[in-house]
């Protein structure tokens, strides 16, 4: 079955290791029939949430309208939503928490969300897993929150420099996590 994808990136390396395996992800799930929407949030504009609670009050999830009210339709119709990104001090990096927070909107406004499939690819520079906890967690809390299922995770240690992924299996493991879906 063909299913909407939503891919939500947040490096700004267009060359680095999370596109790296973003780009093996949807090639595998293209060729598998999946249509992609691809939001690379580091090369956009979205702020973060103001927590004014206005959401969808006008025809925009967000009131503070910038490039997330882009891609928000898109989210809300997705079947499956993807999140790539590196780790940045432990932690999510500030250009895909914007689109993260933002999603808020959605249950302000109390739009039907629940159902959708979601899955996470990261990588940093350390060999030790738990670096990945401060991605891997805050995702898992939030998409159960939301009542959507995660389906898979490919977590990459031990990259650093842009082409260090490719000393790994990360991008053929992205393109296994397409096989889930
Ligand atoms: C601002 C910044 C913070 C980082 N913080 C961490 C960190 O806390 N732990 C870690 O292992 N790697 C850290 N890294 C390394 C990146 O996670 C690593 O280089 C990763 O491969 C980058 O992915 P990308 O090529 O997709 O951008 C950091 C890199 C940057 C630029």
């Amino acid at each position: 079955m063909s299913k909407r994808i939503v891919v939500i990136t947040g490096s700004p390396r267009k060359n680095g290791n999370s596109f790296a395996m973003t780009d093996a992800f949807i090639a595998a799930a293209e060729k598998k029939g999946h249509s992609v929407t691809r939001f690379d949030a580091a090369l956009k504009n979205v702020g973060g949430c103001h927590a004014c609670e206005t959401c969808f009050k006008s025809d925009k999830a967000c009131s503070f309208d910038d490039d997330f009210n882009t891609i928000a339709p898109s989210i809300l119709e997705a079947d499956v939503v993807v999140f790539t990104m590196p780790v940045y001090w432990y932690s999510i990096p500030a250009q895909i928490k914007g689109v993260i927070d933002k999603l808020y909107s959605f249950c302000v406004a109390g739009k039907e969300m629940a159902g959708k499939e979601c899955a996470l690819i990261t990588c940093c520079e350390e060999d030790d897993m738990s670096v990945m906890d401060g991605v891997r967690v805050p995702i898992e809390r939030s998409t159960a929150l939301m009542k959507w299922k995660m389906v898979g995770e490919v977590l990459m240690p031990g990259v650093l420099n842009i082409g260090d992924i490719d000393k790994t299996d990360g991008c053929k493991q992205a393109a296994e996590l397409a096989k889930k879906i």
